[in-house]
């Protein structure tokens, strides 16, 4: 008699253990498929975003520092010929001044053979300035993250990236050598398509942030255009402010926009270079001996905030004074110290932009993000 409440408790625990394994094994199902969502991100989506919209981003332009007037029309249509006038006004020429730094997240990679091809872990980056006296184009830059994911499937994820950008120098050079108008995001598009239609590579995915830097073909003035799809992104600083900044374009939590060669009977996040955000039409930014573009793959977007890097930019600019080239090159250095060290949360962990998007999305995340880093801090400075 005794025995019977007790084996009838048995019972009942029994009973309701069986009753919530189910709730339990799914809800473990569920914990992993997201963090492999948020880990992998990109490989097997089951259904792809279309956004057809041009991505238009949330400026922070001080329109009386900008000088919102139009410059001399410029002609946006592909392969168009700027008609050569005579540049009397002109009496400068311009370069640009920059300083390149970057580190893989993981040590050294593997079935990786190019010299032409640094060690930036997945990203990619290229810094072009045009020799070409008389041109319009002063220079452009550029920096692409491959995605992880494709790593999984056995293929490099950097070869997409560097593709991308080695295409995107190549087409810059023909637009400072054949005097053609382009804007970035025709670059990206045709960049894109080449790696399309000439299968350069098998298969692969990445962001890319490209910007290029334009004179007026009467004047002195010049003016910045970009092409920006996913979590690349730059600053424009002027006197120690921040008059220019681009925004992210993201699918989901962590899933940037981006430009794919998907493996065979994969569905998987694909954009088109026409989504990257760009200008208007009737924009127009322009910029100024002495203006500076730090350009960086999220690597250190998530990890450092804007005005942090305006402080180490500002700082190194007062302790340099009139060497441009000692700016650029010791806040470059500079800046990615202090990336990684806030990546590898080192002394300590501390408030990253990444842990505030994280907040965002209900997600735990304390302190840096371990990723490859690629910046490239340039100054638009007067060719000697
Ligand atoms: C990477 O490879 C280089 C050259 O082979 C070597 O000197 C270096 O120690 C390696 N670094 C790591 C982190 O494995
Ligand atoms: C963007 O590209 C896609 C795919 O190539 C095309 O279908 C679409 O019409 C383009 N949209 C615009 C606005 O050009
Ligand atoms: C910048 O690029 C966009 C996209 O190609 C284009 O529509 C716009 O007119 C360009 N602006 C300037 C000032 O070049």
């Amino acid at each position: 008699m005794l025995e019977q409440p007790s084996s009838s408790f048995l019972t009942a625990c029994l009973l309701f253990v069986a009753a919530s394994l189910p709730a339990i094994i799914i809800y473990r199902l569920f914990l992993i498929y997201r963090k492999r969502m948020d880990e992998v991100c990109t490989t097997i989506i089951p259904e792809v975003n279309t956004i057809t919209t041009p991505y238009k981003s949330q400026k922070i332009i001080k329109k009386d520092e900008l000088e919102l007037q139009k410059p001399t029309p410029v002609p946006v249509k592909d392969e168009v010929k700027i008609t050569q006038e005579t540049p009397q006004t002109v009496s400068k020429s311009f370069k640009l001044s920059s300083g390149v730094r970057y580190v893989p997240k993981d040590g050294n990679r593997t079935g990786y053979n190019n010299p032409n091809r640094p060690n930036a872990g997945e990203d990619a980056f290229f810094v072009y300035n045009n020799n070409d006296v008389g041109s319009r184009l002063v220079g452009a830059l550029g920096v692409a993250d491959g995605v992880g994911g494709y790593g999984e499937l056995g293929v490099d994820a950097g070869l997409m990236a560097w593709q991308m950008m080695e295409n995107s120098v190549e087409n810059f050079k023909l637009v400072g050598s054949r005097e053609l108008y382009r804007t970035p995001r025709e670059i990206l598009h045709r960049s894109y398509e080449k790696i399309v239609n000439e299968k350069q590579v098998e298969c692969g995915g990445t962001t890319a942030c490209l910007v290029s830097i334009f004179k007026d073909a009467t004047t002195d003035n010049m003016f910045l255009n970009y092409s920006n799809l996913g979590d690349s992104g730059f600053l424009l600083v002027r006197n120690g402010e921040v008059v220019f900044r681009t925004v992210d374009q993201t699918h989901y939590f962590n899933a940037p926009y981006q430009l794919a060669i998907p493996p065979k009977g994969r569905v998987v996040l694909m954009n088109d270079p026409n989504e990257s955000d760009t200008l208007y039409e009737e924009d127009l930014i322009t910029v100024k001996e002495g203006d500076y573009i730090i350009l960086a793959t999220d690597g250190m977007w998530d990890n450092v905030f804007d005005e942090d890097v305006v402080e180490v930019l500002q700082k190194n600019i007062i302790q340099h004074g009139s060497d441009i080239e000692k700016i650029v090159d010791s806040t470059s250095e500079e800046l990615l110290s202090k990336t990684y060290a806030i990546s590898v949360n080192t002394p300590s962990p501390t408030l990253t932009p990444f842990q505030r998007y994280a907040q965002q999305f209900r997600r735990n995340w304390v302190g840096g993000k371990v990723d490859d880093i690629t910046l490239v801090v340039a100054c638009i400075s007067i060719k000697e």
